[in-house]
């Protein structure tokens, strides 16, 4: 078949099957997803590590798991290292007796088994499973410009807009492929003009926004679109402290998830943006003005899907995606601070942080550990959304500051000030 790609002798020569049959056709079909794309070349992926997005032994996907043993055994494994999502299992996690035996028996059955397919991919390590791989204690940063394999939507906005790092929205099993060869297709937000701002965003309102909202007005807004975000300067600063970074990476994922920002500039704060100020907007960029009344409007049209609208959250989660060590630290001051103002000593519905398994090692060398288990709240690596979606967790009435969880599950979405309130105030 003839490709309209301009490959390197390299590159053809790996599609012509000199490192063996498995290698040829994931070429190929990097090759025939970038052409669908328009892309005319192949650009070698530059970073330390990869990220896959499947961390989840799910019964129901065995082509997946052939296709990857097709892949170990033909030695098509991943020339770099990589970390993966969180794992959609913890005994710690309050769970029915139904509930557990749905996890295991049906759903995550083979979970051990994936485990172990990823290692002989090229897993870090144990602990490399989260979303936030990009966090210190994971160790998965990604340098300025360099050109990633990566398709979790959260982080892939981050590494764009935080780190200045370009990778592309890419699928899952077709960002191990580019891991694989060690190229991708050069398209999207791998190009300065895919990189260019094609909206403009004002930002007007007279409080910091809750970025959870402020993500999902725009996402919903530009969908897969690149915005210019304007007037956080006043809210966030001008430097990539670790509490931005934790807002950016919570702005980030709502605008992922309610849309499908893979990139956004906010001026003279990320990147590219203090670097190549408004010269990054394209000609002709749209303007969306966000105010208080816009936040509202957006938080107000969130649909309860809750059969009982009235009923007692049975559940929260906090940490989708995944907490900063410093959000864990805030949050536990916090609660104490709710739990001491309401008399009481634990919270009052069931509540889970969620965090990289790195972050948690970390945190639980602190004092702070053992104050926030005295609240009764559990600390966990896993991945709320796998914990959701299934018909038995489905019909909980679980609550969430995630607009990411929200979005893609029945979880009820409040603000991180109004869980609080919530999970330290007596039950009714
Ligand atoms: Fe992370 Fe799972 Fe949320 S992968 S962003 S915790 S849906």
């Amino acid at each position: 078949m003839d490709y309209k790609m301009q490959l390197t002798p390299e590159q053809q020569a790996i599609l012509d099957g000199a490192n063996g049959e498995a290698m040829a056709k994931v070429m190929k079909t990097l090759v025939m997803y970038g052409e669908a794309f328009g892309a005319t070349k192949m650009v070698p992926v530059t970073s330390e590590m990869g990220h896959l997005v499947t961390s989840f032994g799910l019964g129901v996907m065995k082509p997946v798991y052939e296709l990857l043993d097709k892949l170990i055994d033909g030695g098509a494994i991943s020339q770099q290292k990589f970390s993966v999502d969180p794992k959609p299992l913890d005994p710690k996690v309050p769970s029915s007796f139904l509930q557990n035996f749905v996890f295991k028996k049906f759903m995550y059955s083979v979970q051990n088994e994936y485990d172990s397919q990823l290692k002989k991919l090229g897993l870090l390590d144990k602990n490399a499973y989260s979303c936030t791989c990009y966090m210190d204690e994971v160790g998965n940063k990604p340098k300025k410009g360099d050109i990633l394999s990566w398709a979790e939507s959260s982080a892939v906005v981050y590494a764009n807009s935080v780190l200045g790092a370009k990778c592309n929205r890419n699928s899952g099993i077709i960002e191990l492929f580019g891991s694989i060869v060690g190229c991708v297709p050069y398209f999207g937000l791998l190009t300065d003009e895919g990189r260019k701002a094609t909206w403009i965003i004002e930002v007007k309102t007279t409080k910091k926004p809750e970025a959870q909202i402020l993500g999902s007005a725009i996402g919903m807004k530009v969908m897969e679109d690149v915005p210019y975000i304007k007037g956080m300067n006043e809210w966030l600063g001008t430097e990539l402290t670790d509490d931005v970074c934790a807002y950016l990476k919570d702005f980030g994922a709502a605008s992922a998830s309610n849309g499908a920002v893979g990139l956004y500039h906010i001026a003279n704060l990320t990147p590219e943006a203090k670097e190549l100020g408004e010269s990054i907007i394209a000609e002709n960029a749209q303007v969306y003005v966000i105010d208080d009344a816009e936040l509202e409007r957006v938080k107000n049209n969130y649909p309860v899907i809750w059969k009982n609208k009235d009923a007692a959250p049975k559940l929260c989660f906090v940490g989708c995606p995944h907490l900063s060590l410093a959000q864990l630290n805030e949050w536990t001051d916090n609660l104490v601070t709710g739990l001491k103002k309401s008399g009481l000593k634990k919270v009052s519905v069931p509540t889970v942080f969620t965090c990289a398994p790195g972050v948690k090692d970390e945190f639980e060398k602190t004092p702070k550990a053992k104050i926030l288990e005295e609240t009764g709240v559990i600390l966990s690596y896993i991945c709320p959304l796998m914990y959701m979606n299934n018909p038995l967790s489905k019909s909980m009435p679980v609550i969430t500051n995630s607009n990411k969880l929200r979005t893609y599950t029945t979880a009820r979405y409040y603000t991180g000030d109004e869980i609080l309130e919530i999970i330290t105030k007596e039950a009714k």
